[in-house]
């Protein structure tokens, strides 16, 4: 019998921190903001009002350098796309996505090569979901929230220096 594959996990680390409030997520959110380059897909889970619209709020407004800048919640549109000076940012919500078909129709293969994507829900793109993506589970703890980070190769670097910042 060929030795089973590794659980991916296994082979990256991983990172917990402690939000204890909703500063403590928006820094997080605007460091990782600022470390965002084209073709990053960062992969949010967690509960329904668990803090990932409001991560992907923070990394927005930092990177347009606009803490006021409009950001709606895309659980309706799915998708809301943003022009940085330097980057184009999707933040997509796949909470009300039917089927992987609709993956395609909302043009994510383009965002994942071209733009950085914040992915709510991501895992109703299954297999589809890039392997490289930063994955983000955000669990209540508390008053508070955990963020548990799983950081692939591309990430390993500069997760750290977003952490540091969002000290
Ligand atoms: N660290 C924190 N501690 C306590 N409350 C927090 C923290 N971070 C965010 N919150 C609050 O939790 C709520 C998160 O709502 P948000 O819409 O971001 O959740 P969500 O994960 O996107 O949910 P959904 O799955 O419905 O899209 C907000 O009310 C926010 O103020
Ligand atoms: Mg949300």
């Amino acid at each position: 019998m060929p030795p089973s594959e590794p659980d991916r996990t296994d082979l990256e680390p991983a990172f917990d921190l402690f939000l204890p409030d909703p500063d403590a997520t928006a820094r997080l959110g605007a460091a990782l903001g600022l470390a965002l380059t084209a073709g990053d897909v960062v992969a949010l889970t967690g509960d329904l009002g668990a803090g990932k619209s409001a991560l992907s709020r923070a990394a927005i407004r930092a990177r347009l350098g606009d803490p006021e800048a409009e950001v709606p919640s895309p659980t309706f549109t799915l998708v809301q796309t943003y022009e940085t000076d330097d980057l184009e940012i999707w933040h997509v919500d796949l909470y009300r996505l039917d089927g992987r078909a609709d993956a395609v129709e909302l043009g994510l293969d383009e965002a994942f090569a071209e733009a950085a994507s914040l992915i709510e829900w991501p895992d109703r793109l299954g297999p589809d979901l890039p392997r490289r993506a930063l994955r983000i589970d955000i669990v209540h703890d508390g008053d508070g929230r955990r963020a548990r980070i799983a950081a692939p190769a591309e990430w390993r670097n500069r997760i750290e220096e977003v952490l540091r910042d969002a000290a």
